[in-house]
């Protein structure tokens, strides 16, 4: 390996003593091949195994915490007991490559298409009706009962024998509906001001850390997800982005994941536009956990260049489904080896599952590929 790219390759120990034998993740990435009922699919397990080997983390599929947050077809659920044996095997799957497992958790709100949540009732922040989206608002006790279904689905990935779970607060998904202005306009203690607004991914954060100090025998990491800023307004804003970061920071989360298209962005308002957000996050931050930084790492250099921002960790999605073995490519020193579009001629190679190849080829530029 050159030695230039050796600080991606240190080893990396959690605030709760959990040590990752590098700095790289896997990002979350949907697969759409669950079985249909959200059990674990052996194809899911080939596409993860693909990938794990060469990575201190593995980051897998959002999984749905109750019925009603289901957001894609072939979407892994974890919201029964049903699905404990599935989960245990894609535990195991990551960690004999010797990575450390970690599952997402999360409920879609509005963003679940109405054929795949029960009687078509699509549940969000607050009654939403506009462009393609409908939504009702939550009742205060399905509220509670969301919150406790985050707390039973860590309760599962620890008997599932996980190393931890992420919270996905991300990517407009119902964690960050509540927090948003743009889905939130409850006149109640779920809504109004930031402080309002802040309760539900709160709460969901508390419920999931009861789950692991009632559950955990052993260190379990703890992570959230989300996203810093909406280009809607009203919409989140830096600003905002910044005092949730700080209320985060100061629970014992084992990272923060800010989820970034690219890594390297620059705010649109609300913060100094000419310096990156993860450096903006960081400074909020200010030491009390780690951040963890996903979006165009595609190049060993790109990977670098956000290590060098002092991010101790970074998650790759796209890239890794190029080219599933580009960690080891950039410690055998064959960089050459590594692709960055998929060739759809040589589909068998990369083992991605059927649905999602479906997924790639539909949505044209997302993940590049030549024909
Ligand atoms: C196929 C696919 C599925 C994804 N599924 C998830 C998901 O389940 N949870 C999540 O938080 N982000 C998801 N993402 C976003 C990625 O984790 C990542 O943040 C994004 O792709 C940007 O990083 P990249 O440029 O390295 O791909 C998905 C992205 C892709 C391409």
């Amino acid at each position: 390996m050159k030695a230039k790219f050796e600080p991606l390759f240190e080893s990396y120990t959690f605030p709760n003593g959990v040590t990752v034998k590098n700095r790289l993740a896997l990002a979350p990435m949907t697969h759409y091949s669950s079985n249909e009922d959200g059990s674990i699919s052996e194809e899911e397990l080939v596409f993860i195994k693909a990938r794990a080997k060469d990575l201190g983390t593995v980051i897998t599929a959002c999984a749905n915490v109750t019925p009603n947050g289901k957001a894609f077809p072939g979407q892994p659920a974890i919201y029964d007991d049903q699905f404990i044996p599935g989960l245990k095997k894609l535990a195991e799957t990551v960690q004999q490559e010797g990575a450390k497992a970690v599952i997402q958790i999360h409920h879609g709100g509005i963003s679940c298409p109405s054929e795949l949540v029960p009687d078509g009732d699509v549940v969000s922040a607050s009654n939403i009706d506009r462009d393609n989206q409908k939504a009702r608002a939550l009742s205060t006790g399905e509220i509670e009962e969301i919150i406790e279904a985050f707390g039973e689905a860590t309760r599962r990935a620890i008997e599932a024998g996980f190393d931890g779970v992420e919270i996905h607060g991300a990517n407009g998904y119902l964690v960050q509906q509540f927090y948003s202005p743009y889905t939130n306009n409850r006149t109640d203690e779920w809504g109004g001001s930031v402080e309002n607004r802040m309760k539900f991914p709160l709460a969901v954060a508390e419920a999931c850390q009861k789950a692991i100090d009632k559950h955990a025998k052993r260190p379990f990491i703890f992570g959230y997800r989300f996203s810093p800023e909406e280009p809607s307004t009203p919409g989140l804003t830096m600003t905002e982005t910044f005092q949730l970061v700080d209320a985060l920071s100061n629970l014992p989360f084992d990272y923060l994941h800010i989820s970034l298209m690219h890594a390297l962005s620059t705010p649109h308002r609300g913060a100094d536009t000419e310096r990156t957000r993860i450096e903006l996050v960081n400074e909020v931050i200010n030491g009390r956990v780690p951040l963890m930084a996903v979006g165009k790492v595609n190049s060993p250099d790109d990977a670098l260049a956000v290590r060098e921002r002092n991010i101790p960790l970074i998650a790759i999605g796209r890239e890794l489904l190029i080219s599933p073995r580009w960690a080891a490519y950039i410690q055998e020193d064959r960089l050459e080896k590594i692709e960055y579009a998929l060739n759809l001629k040589e589909r068998d190679k990369y083992d991605i599952p059927n649905g999602l190849w479906e997924v790639i080829l539909a949505a044209e530029g997302w993940v590049p590929f030549t024909r």
